[in-house]
C-alpha cells in the first residue's frame, strides 16, 4: 500500500478509537471475544480478550500492518536481509534456534559457524557437568560467574533465575553487571577461588563495566594465587564470550575458550547464541537445546501464522494501538511467578532500547509515539506496593499478566492462591466497581460523608490487560514466551518504522561518562560541562 494509504488508514484509526466504547460494554457485545482473543501457542495461552480493541479494531490494524509491508519485513529478517541499516548488518537471532535442516541454503555457512559455537559450548557443559573440567584446563567450578551488562546478563540471569527447579549438579551461576564493588566484593568474598570459573560475557569486549569487572575477578584470582606464592593460571577461572574474539583473546587466556558470536545477533537478541552459556552450564545442554526448540515454536508462529492467528503480531497491534490511538504512555508486566521476577529488566531493555526511537529507519522525524514505558514487578508483592495507582489512578496502565498453570512445588494451596490473586486483579481491572455498589457497602449515618467516601470507593473499570498462561515453566514454555516477546518487538518496529536493532541512544552518556572520569578524579575541570554538572562535581570533591 502506499504511504497516502497507510496515512488514510492511521486516520481511520483514529476516528475509531474515539467512538470505541468501554471494555465493559465491548464484552456486551461482542460475547465471543473471550474465546476469540485467547489465542495459544505451544503451551502458552495468551488472552488479549480484556483488552479495549473490538473485532473492527484488529481489522483496522491488520490494514495497517499490510501498509507497512509486515509480513514482507518478517520474511526480510528470516532471510538474512540487511534490515539493521544504520549499522549495517543483518538480524539474525532467529537463526541460532533454526534447526540445521530448514536453514535456506544462502545462510547456511553463517549457520554452520554458529554450530560450531554451540558445539563448544555442548563439550564445555559436557566436561563441567561430567566432573573433568580439567581436560579444558579449568578447576571444576562450583560457582559460574557470568560478568556482562545489558543483552550479556539480562537474558541469562532471567533464564537461569526462571529455570532454578532445573538446575544441574547444584552447579551455582551468579552475575555481576553493574560497575559497582560494593556488589563485586561482597560477591568475591563469598567465593572459594579453587572452585569458581568467571564467564566474561560482551559481544563489544569494549564495555567499561564489563572489563573493569573482569579486571577486579582478575586480580581477585591472581592475589590468590600469589597468596599460595604461585604464578596465576587465570586459564583455569575464564571462559569468555565475544564477536570481538580479537580483544576477547588479548584478555590472555585459553583460546579453546574464547566462545564466538555472530555480529549479527544484538546484545539484547542473544541468549541464544554462546551469550547463553551460563544458562547452559545451569539448566544443561537439552534443557538450554529446549529454550531454543521452543523459541522456534514462536518463530514459525511469528512467519507463518495469519494475522488472526499471530499471536506475536496480535501483541503488537495491542500495543499499537493503546500507545498510539487510546495514548497510554505505559505498561507494566506482572509475573505472578518470582521466578520470572527478571522479566519487566529484560522486556525494559529489550523493547526500550529497540524502539525507543523518534525517528524513522530513513532518519526522517517521526509524527506519532513510539514505545511506552515498560517497567513492573512481581505478583502478589506489588498489589501491596503500586496497584492502587493501577486500580484508581488517574492513569490507565495496560498491564500484562503472566502465570504458570502447575508449580515445581508441593504447595499447590499457595500456588492456587497465587493464580486466584492475579485473576481478581484483571477481572476488577475491566469490571470495576460502580457508585450504587459502593454507597450500599458504605455503613456510615452521615449522609454528606456517606456520599463522599462511596465516591472515593468507585472503581472506574474499563482498565486493560492481557493475560499469558503458561502451563508449567518449562524451557520450552520459556522458548516460546521469550521468543514471542522478541517478535513482538521486531512487529512493532515495523508499525513505527523504526530500526529495532541499533541503540544510538546509550551512546552520548558512554561518551561523557569518559569525559568527566578525570573531573570526578580531580585530575581536570569540567569547564566545558554544564553549570549543574561543574557544581555537583565541586560537591563531589569537596
Ligand atoms: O547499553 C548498550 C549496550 O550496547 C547493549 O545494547 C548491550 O547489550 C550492552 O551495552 C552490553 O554490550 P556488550 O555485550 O558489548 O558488553
Amino acid at each position: 500500500m502506499a504511504p497516502t494509504a497507510s496515512l488514510d488508514v492511521v486516520k481511520a484509526l483514529h476516528a475509531h478509537a474515539a467512538m470505541l466504547p468501554t471494555l465493559q460494554t465491548l464484552f456486551e457485545r461482542e460475547p465471543a471475544r473471550a474465546l476469540r482473543d485467547c489465542l495459544s501457542l505451544g503451551a502458552l495461552t495468551v488472552d488479549f480478550s480484556k483488552q479495549r480493541l473490538s473485532a473492527e479494531s484488529y481489522a483496522l490494524l491488520e490494514r495497517y500492518a499490510q501498509s507497512q509491508s509486515l509480513s514482507e519485513k518478517i520474511a526480510a529478517m528470516f532471510a538474512g536481509e540487511v534490515i539493521n541499516c544504520s549499522e549495517q548488518r543483518q538480524v539474525l537471532h532467529g537463526l541460532l534456534r533454526t534447526p540445521v535442516q530448514q536453514v535456506p541454503a544462502e545462510l547456511a555457512a553463517i549457520r554452520a559457524q554458529m554450530q560450531t559455537e554451540f558445539d563448544k559450548m555442548q563439550a564445555i557443559c559436557a566436561a563441567i557437568h561430567g566432573g573433568r573440567a580439567v581436560e579444558l584446563g579449568l578447576v571444576q567450578p562450583k560457582t559460574i560467574v557470568n560478568i556482562g551488562i545489558g543483552g550479556s546478563d539480562l537474558g541469562p540471569r532471567l533464564v537461569v533465575d526462571a529455570l532454578s527447579h532445573h538446575r544441574v549438579n547444584g552447579i551455582e551461576v551468579r552475575f555481576i553487571t553493574n560497575v559497582d564493588a560494593h556488589h563485586t566484593q561482597a560477591l568475591l568474598d563469598s567465593l572459594d577461588p579453587d572452585q569458581t570459573v568467571f564467564v566474561i560475557v560482551s559481544k563489544s569486549f569494549s564495555t567499561q563495566e564489563t572489563k573493569l569487572n573482569a579486571e577486579l575477578a582478575r586480580a581477585w584470582i591472581a592475589s590468590h594465587y600469589r597468596y599460595r606464592c604461585l604464578e596465576p593460571q587465570y586459564g583455569r577461572h575464564f571462559i569468555t564470550v565475544s564477536s570481538n574474539v580479537e580483544a576477547a583473546r588479548s584478555f590472555g587466556i585459553n583460546p579453546e575458550l574464547v566462545l564466538g558470536m555472530s555480529e549479527a545477533v544484538g546484545g539484547r537478541y542473544s541468549l541464544w547464541s554462546s551469550v547463553g552459556l551460563s544458562i547452559a552450564l545451569a539448566v544443561g545442554w537439552n534443557n538450554f537445546s529446549a529454550l531454543l526448540q521452543g523459541a522456534h515454536v514462536a518463530d514459525q508462529n511469528y512467519q507463518h501464522a495469519e494475522p488472526a492467528e499471530n499471536v506475536a503480531m496480535r501483541l503488537a497491534f495491542v500495543e499499537y494501538f493503546n500507545r498510539c490511538m487510546l495514548g497510554h504512555a505505559t505498561r507494566c508486566v506482572v509475573p505472578y511467578d518470582d521466578r520470572l521476577g527478571k522479566l519487566a529488566e529484560f522486556l525494559q531493555q529489550l523493547e526500550m532500547e529497540s524502539n525507543g526511537k523518534g525517528v524513522s529507519g530513513e532518519g526522517a522525524e517521526l509524527a506519532g509515539e513510539t514505545i511506552p514505558v515498560v517497567w513492573g514487578g512481581v505478583g502478589t508483592n506489588v498489589q501491596h506496593a503500586f496497584f492502587q495507582a493501577i486500580h484508581q489512578g488517574t492513569q490507565l496502565v495496560p498491564m500484562d499478566f503472566i502465570g504458570v498453570k502447575k508449580p515445581n512445588h508441593a504447595h499447590s494451596e499457595l500456588h492456587q492462591v497465587l493464580l486466584a490473586n492475579m485473576l481478581a486483579q484483571s477481572a476488577a481491572l475491566l469490571a470495576g466497581k460502580n457508585y450504587a455498589q459502593a454507597f450500599a457497602e458504605t455503613k456510615v449515618s452521615d449522609s454528606v460523608l456517606r456520599e463522599s467516601i462511596a465516591r472515593q470507593r468507585v472503581f472506574s473499570g474499563n482498565r486493560p490487560s492481557t493475560t499469558f498462561l503458561m502451563e508449567e515453566l518449562t524451557p520450552e514454555a520459556l522458548g516460546v514466551l521469550l521468543a514471542m516477546l522478541e517478535n513482538k518487538t521486531h512487529a512493532l518496529s515495523v508499525l513505527w518504522n523504526v530500526n529495532a536493532f541499533d541503540q544510538w541512544g546509550v551512546e552520548l552518556g558512554k561518551v561523557l561518562a569518559n569525559e568527566l572520569l578525570p573531573a570526578v578524579k580531580g585530575l581536570q575541570d569540567a569547564a566545558r560541562f554544564d553549570a549543574s554538572t561543574q557544581n555537583l562535581i565541586r560537591v563531589l570533591r569537596a
